[in-house]
């Protein structure tokens, strides 16, 4: 078999990949080792920023974003028994946020390939990567059916998540590995109950960290802080709840509560692994990075990877190799950035365990300043809403010629 660009991961970067290319005319697989119900139903992120939707938008994917998604302008940083609002709209020149769920771009990413004839393949197992440093990697895996399949690629992405084989695949001498565990973890629930709150609230509490966030007019999504080796069966429903309606406690408000519908533990790390090319595989993603959620990043910079990757391997297919040789660096830019913000988020609002009293109040006194100074709000405004701005061209500047190989199609 022959493709273009073998795509390793069916999560929201190797889908987008796909689409991205299939817009600039180049062929891929995606092969992905869950059921295609599973990559739908997997609970995740929630938060996209103005470029992640700018860029769905000129790719054509947003139909059902722009009617359901919902846009907020900006948050509530919750401290000291105060809530103040942070207003994007206003320090950053108008940028917003949309909430909509990761779910529902999967869905939506995955109908749109299939429409449109592109190939995914779900359910496989033993997929490999090999012939990296030739400019013809081989790209392996056995269907659902039994059957072994090796697809020779001009290029191969490794969108397969922090557990995937492609980062393993580039040899341990040539790879870095910058990495942080946190002493928490975040315990996050699906509630069928109308969310309580305008806009998502990131509250400091002396018993933890908890965010109100939201699924739609009638679904909330919530997180408590809780220990990394917490059972998950020692937080039934009403403890979880309780627990919020502390964390979340202000004269005159009240949280509602509901059925839960999904309950997970998600341990938190900031991790990258540079560089994120080695010869024809290039990484994105969770693949290369994984930063705490606090900051609501992950989803969002697995777009950005992508969006620098598809014109680069456009550019490499037509003989110009300097984009996917810059690849790299133009992301761990980006990556570094959301690094530094997802840690500053996550270490201000979070409660470290044994803590000594001066930690404590250096937290109150930066959470302070972010509340009155309007420099200190603008930078976490900017950063939340996307920094550095994403290139969301999406279409192919004109060429003459097709891919060599590729089927050509407008
Ligand atoms: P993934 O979504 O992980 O997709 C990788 C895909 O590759 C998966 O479908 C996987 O099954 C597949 N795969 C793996 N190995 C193989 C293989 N060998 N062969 C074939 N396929 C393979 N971010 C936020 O911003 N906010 C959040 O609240 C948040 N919550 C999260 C909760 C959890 C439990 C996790 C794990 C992540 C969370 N994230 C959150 C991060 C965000 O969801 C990710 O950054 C995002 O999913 C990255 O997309 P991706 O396509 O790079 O990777
Ligand atoms: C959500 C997740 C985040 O990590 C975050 O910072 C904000 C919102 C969410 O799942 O809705």
């Amino acid at each position: 078999m022959r493709t273009q660009v073998g795509i390793v991961g069916a999560g929201p970067a190797g889908l987008l990949l796909s689409h991205l290319l299939a817009l600039r005319g180049i062929d891929s697989i995606v092969v992905e080792d869950r059921s295609r119900a599973y990559c739908e139903a997997r609970q995740r992120a929630g938060v996209l920023e103005h470029g992640s939707v700018r860029l769905l938008r000129e790719a054509g994917l947003a139909a059902r974003l722009d009617q359901e998604g919902i846009e907020h302008g900006g948050i509530y940083l919750q401290f000291a028994g105060e809530r103040h609002h942070i207003d994007f709209r206003d320090l950053t020149g108008g940028r917003t946020v949309t909430v909509w769920a990761q779910t529902e771009v999967v869905k939506d990413l995955i109908a749109e390939r299939l429409r449109a004839g592109g190939a995914i393949e779900f359910d496989v197992t033993d997929t490999t990567v090999e012939h990296l440093e030739t400019d013809r990697p081989v790209l392996g895996y056995t269907s659902a059916d039994g059957t072994r399949h090796e697809v020779i690629c001009d290029a191969i992405a490794g969108c397969d998540g922090f557990h995937g084989i492609c980062r393993e695949a580039i040899p341990a001498r040539l790879r870095t590995v910058t990495e942080r565990e946190y002493p928490y973890a975040w315990l996050g629930i699906l509630a069928d109950v109308r969310p309580s709150t305008d806009e998502l609230i990131y509250s400091h509490h002396e018993r933890g960290f908890a965010l109100h966030s939201l699924r739609g007019p009638t679904v909330s999504r919530l997180y408590l802080q809780v220990r990394p080796d917490e059972p998950i069966g020692e937080w039934p429903d009403e403890r979880v709840w309780d627990e919020l309606a502390r964390r979340f406690e202000l004269p005159g408000w009240e949280l509602k509560t509901g059925p839960v519908l999904e309950k997970g533990i998600t341990p938190m790390r900031s991790f990258v692994s540079a560089p994120m090319r080695h010869g024809r595989l290039f990484l994105a993603g969770d693949a290369a990075h994984i930063v705490p959620p606090t900051g609501a990043k992950g989803l969002n910079l697995a777009f950005a990877d992508v969006a620098v990757l598809a014109p680069a391997l456009d550019a490499l297919l037509h003989g110009d190799p300097g984009p996917a040789g810059a690849y790299s660096a133009t992301c761990l830019d980006r990556v570094w950035r959301c690094t530094h913000f997802s840690w500053w988020m996550t270490t201000m609002l979070h409660r470290t365990p044994g803590a000594d009293a001066m930690e404590a109040r250096l937290q109150l006194s930066q959470l302070r300043y972010v509340a009155t100074s309007r420099a200190a709000a603008t930078s976490l405004a900017e950063n939340y809403t996307g920094y550095p701005e994403l290139p969301a061209k999406v279409s192919r500047s004109a060429r003459t010629s097709p891919a060599p190989g590729g089927n050509f199609k407008i």
